[in-house]
C-alpha cells in the first residue's frame, strides 16, 4: 500500500515500539516463571512503548495534539488533529504470557480517524488503513468477511479490567446472544479484535465501557475492509459513549438489534 508520509510515521512507531515490547515480553514469560507477579515490569514496558512512539511522532509532528493511555493527553499548536495511541493494547494478555497484545495508533483529523495502525508484533502482523485508501495487513488487502447468517457467524467482545461497571450489561449481552450465534471469543484485546473484524477473521465484536486509545485504529481498519461501526446505543457518538459495535456489512445491522433489544 503507498501510504501517506503520515501513516508511514506510525508504522515506523508501531515497529520501534512493537521490537521493543517484545523484548520485554520474553522477559516476561521468564518472570512468571521465577517470581508471583509482573506488574511493575509491565508498567514499564507499558511506559517505555509510549515513550518511544510519542518520540518519534511528535519529534516528526511536533504541533499535532496527543492522547495517549499512559500520558494522557497535550494539546498542540494545531486544534485540528491528533494522535491517538495505546502503546500495549492487551496488557493483561502480556503480564500473563499471553502473545495476544498489540501497539494501536491513529491520526485524528477534525474529530474523524483518518489513519490506524494496530501492530501485532508477535505474530508480526501490521496492520493498517487510511481513510478512502482501504485496509491492510502485511500488504495483503483486507475484507470483511461475507457471512450473512447470524447462526454461521462468530462475534467477540471484550470486558473492561475487572469488569468495571459493564459486566452486568455484557453478561445480558452474552444471553441473548449467544443461542443466536456459533460462538463468541474474548480474547483481550480490543486493537485486535477490530483488526480481526477487518481481516474477516471475526464476523463483528462490540465492547462496553472502552476507552479511545483502545479503539481508535480499528474503527478505520473496520471502515476501510467494507464493515461498519457505531455506538450501543443508535445516534451516539462511539468515542463519547465508550462502547461500540463493528461488523460485515451483512450482519451489522442484526447484530445491532440483538445488543440494543436490553
Ligand atoms: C483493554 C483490552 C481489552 C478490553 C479493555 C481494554 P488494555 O486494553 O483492549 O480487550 O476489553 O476494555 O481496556 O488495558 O489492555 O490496554
Amino acid at each position: 500500500m503507498q501510504g501517506s508520509a503520515n501513516l508511514n510515521l506510525m508504522i515506523k512507531a508501531a515497529r520501534k515500539a512493537g521490537r521493543a515490547l517484545v523484548k520485554d515480553f520474553r522477559e516476561v514469560e521468564n518472570l512468571q516463571v521465577s517470581t508471583k507477579g509482573a506488574g511493575d515490569f509491565v508498567t514499564k514496558a507499558d511506559r517505555e512503548a509510549e515513550r518511544i512512539i510519542k518520540e518519534e511522532l511528535r519529534g516528526a509532528r511536533p504541533t499535532y495534539g496527543w492522547l495517549g493511555e499512559e500520558t494522557g493527553e497535550a494539546a498542540g499548536e494545531d486544534p485540528t488533529r491528533r494522535w491517538i495511541v495505546d502503546p500495549l493494547d492487551g496488557t493483561t494478555n502480556f503480564l500473563h504470557g499471553l502473545p495476544h497484545w498489540a501497539v494501536s495508533i491513529a491520526l485524528e483529523h477534525k474529530g474523524e480517524v483518518v489513519a490506524g495502525v494496530v501492530f501485532d508484533a508477535a505474530k508480526d502482523e501490521m496492520f493498517v488503513a487510511e481513510k478512502g485508501m482501504g485496509a491492510f495487513m502485511n500488504d495483503q488487502r483486507l475484507r470483511v468477511s461475507g457471512r450473512r447468517h447470524m447462526i454461521e457467524a462468530i462475534f467477540a467482545t471484550g470486558i473492561p479490567f475487572a469488569g468495571r461497571t459493564a459486566l452486568p450489561a455484557t453478561l445480558q449481552d452474552l444471553a441473548r446472544l449467544m443461542p443466536v450465534c456459533a460462538g463468541v471469543r474474548r480474547w483481550g484485546s480490543a486493537a485486535l479484535d477490530l483488526a480481526y473484524v477487518a481481516a474477516g477473521r471475526y464476523d463483528g465484536y462490540w465492547e462496553r465501557g472502552i476507552q479511545s486509545w483502545d479503539m481508535a485504529a480499528g474503527l478505520i481498519l473496520v471502515k476501510e475492509a467494507g464493515g461498519f461501526v457505531s455506538a450501543v446505543r443508535e445516534g451516539q457518538d462511539i468515542f463519547g459513549s465508550g462502547s461500540v459495535i463493528a461488523g460485515n456489512a451483512e450482519l451489522f445491522q442484526p447484530l445491532c438489534k440483538v445488543l440494543r433489544e436490553g
